[in-house]
């Protein structure tokens, strides 16, 4: 048994699970009858938690915390699946010390390719199309006309990696693109708007791509969707909590928007009744870097992370 101790919280996959297991005496949080009596058996011992962002991991979700953190006194790295990491508290880990690492970059180009994926699907209706013909419903007549990419602006507010990823695509597709970043990007391209409400003024298509958490919640709520006007689509691919969900769902009943693209919700995997009765909205169960290729990478990621931490070496991601 390796002297590294190390406490996995959720159940990764197996890949992460059986690399991990070879190297180190990894401890199974979710195994435990009893988490309080488990944790004070091990606390003396684990240096590194292996997380995952609830999405990413079947089981109950644990939330990594100060409390969570604080019972492991030798705790020096919080390993983290998934890109984003709103499931655990950065701010107290950097206050103690303790590193984290995610899982950028592998992730970029798949979850660029979900949103499109609820671009296009939001503003043409794909989805809603493909019931329509499935109910029958085109044996009595075509189906409707829908809203168009072409002449629109994509509004990305956040441009980041995926950000920028998505930008890409957007040229592509002939799309004129506007941001909005806490900061201005240096020789970008793209027209930069000050506040999320002036992208929205400029925007057709509104797509939500910065990290969740305390900074962001409900940052974007009624003032965004009355700019975004009735011809505007919102796409969420980040974080369920960014978005306003009940102003949301009222923007959409009143028309005060036409529609919306969305891979995340505030209360996953619980969707509110009144966007699950919606024909104008586009829902995807927060897939956006769900392919085997990308999870893999994900996985290996995690991995090569702990390994590096084990070794004294630089960590590949850290945050
Ligand atoms: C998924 O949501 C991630 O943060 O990677």
């Amino acid at each position: 048994m390796s002297d590294i101790h190390i406490l996995m919280t959720v159940p990764l996959p197996s890949l992460v699970i059986d690399a991990l297991e070879k190297k180190f005496t990894l401890h199974k949080l979710w195994e435990a009858d009893d988490t309080d009596a488990f944790i004070a058996g091990v606390s003396g011992d684990v240096r590194a938690i292996v997380t995952a962002v609830p999405i990413l991991a079947e089981g109950k979700h644990v939330q990594v915390d100060g409390d969570l953190m604080g019972r492991f006194p030798k705790l020096e790295l919080v390993a983290n699946l998934g890109v984003g990491y709103d499931n655990i508290d950065a701010n107290w880990a950097a206050g103690n010390g303790i590193a984290i690492t995610n899982t950028p970059d592998v992730l970029t180009e798949e979850t660029a390719d979900t949103a499109f994926g609820l671009i296009l699907n939001a503003v043409r209706e794909f989805s809603a199309a493909e019931r329509y013909l499935r109910a029958g419903k085109w044996l009595e007549k075509p189906f409707r006309l829908t809203g168009s990419l072409r002449d629109k602006t994509l509004g990305i507010l956040g441009l980041g990696r995926i950000g920028t990823a998505i930008a890409r695509r957007a040229e592509g597709f002939g799309l004129k693109i506007a941001y909005h970043s806490r900061h201005e990007v240096k020789d970008s391209p793209y027209a930069y708007c000050a506040d999320p409400v002036s992208l929205a003024k400029r925007s057709d298509i509104y797509v939500i791509v910065v990290p969740g958490g305390p900074d962001t919640n409900n940052l974007v709520g009624k003032d965004v969707f009355e700019a975004l006007g009735p011809d505007g689509y919102l796409i969420n691919i980040a974080r369920g909590t960014i978005v306003d969900e009940p102003a949301l769902i009222r923007a959409l009943q009143n028309c005060t928007i036409a529609g919306a693209g969305l891979d995340v919700f505030a209360k996953e995997p619980e969707v509110p009744p009144e966007l699950l009765a919606m024909d104008n909205v586009a829902l995807l169960p927060h897939v956006g870097s769900a392919s085997r290729d990308t999870r893999d990478a994900m996985s290996r990621l995690v991995v090569d992370n702990v390994t590096a931490w084990s070794r004294n070496e630089p960590l590949l991601t850290p945050v």
